[in-house]
């Protein structure tokens, strides 16, 4: 049968590599929520809206047209922000417009709304706790905060993302551990019946065996 699988945790834990890697085995689609969050701070930055403007931002975002394609690419308003979302700037101005209650559930009705016939790989921080409560398969991804910073380098070299040191970036990511976990709105945390599964020292590959073969009894059963 079809299912959703929802997959959590911190920044930079590899949700999105693995959430793409195992869209790509199922034939799912994989849906990077975190990019919609980045897109809105992305515009609102471009636009002078303040980070902590409710109802400006949701006034922009009811404008505002955010699509992922299958190749990972992400288009904001048909511009191609790609990889402009993915500077240490936006990543804290997403953290910070994600608290706000209003923006959350917009953007949640979308994903919920796209995900409701199944089929999607969906990683986040609120996807097992609240947008797909009932997804089938629920992971909480970790990983120590040295292994993320470090991986988090490599992919911004690799993608020529500006950057500075390792220890620049493992600051800015227990700066947004902070805000996504003690935020009021859906603050990042396990769902009950999620499982924790802790990838400082595995492999991409290993990561992946190991969440399809908790999908596949799901996979294999029949409906009727
Ligand atoms: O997954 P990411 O690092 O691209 O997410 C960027 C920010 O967006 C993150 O710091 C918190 C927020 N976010 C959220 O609140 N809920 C989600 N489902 C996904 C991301």
């Amino acid at each position: 049968m079809r299912i959703n699988i929802a997959i959590d945790g911190p920044g930079a834990a590899g949700k999105s590599t693995i959430a793409k890697r195992l869209a790509k085995k199922l034939n799912y689609v994989h849906l990077d929520t975190g990019a919609m969050y980045r897109s809105a701070a992305y515009k609102a930055v471009k636009n002078n809206i303040a980070l902590d403007d409710e109802e400006a931002l949701c006034n922009m975002l009811s404008n505002t047209d955010i699509t992922l394609t299958p190749e990972g690419k992400v288009y904001l308003d048909q511009q191609d922000v790609t990889s402009l979302i993915r500077t240490d700037e936006i990543s804290l101005a997403a953290s910070q417009v994600s608290k706000l209650a209003n923006v959350r559930s917009m953007l949640v009705k979308r994903q919920q709304d796209m995900a409701k016939d199944k089929g999607f790989i969906m990683d986040g921080r609120d996807i097992g706790t609240v947008v797909l409560k009932d997804a089938e398969v629920k992971i909480y991804m970790t990983a120590s905060a040295m292994a993320r910073a470090q991986r988090r380098y490599d992919q911004n070299i690799a993608q020529s993302i500006p950057c500075e040191s390792v220890e620049q970036i493992a600051k800015e990511i227990a700066q947004r551990d902070m805000q996504d976990m003690t935020r009021k709105n859906s603050p990042l945390k396990k769902a009950d019946d999620a499982i924790e599964i802790d990838t400082s020292n595995m492999s991409v590959e290993q990561v992946t065996d190991t969440i399809y073969a908790y999908a596949k009894p799901f996979l294999e059963k029949e409906v009727h």
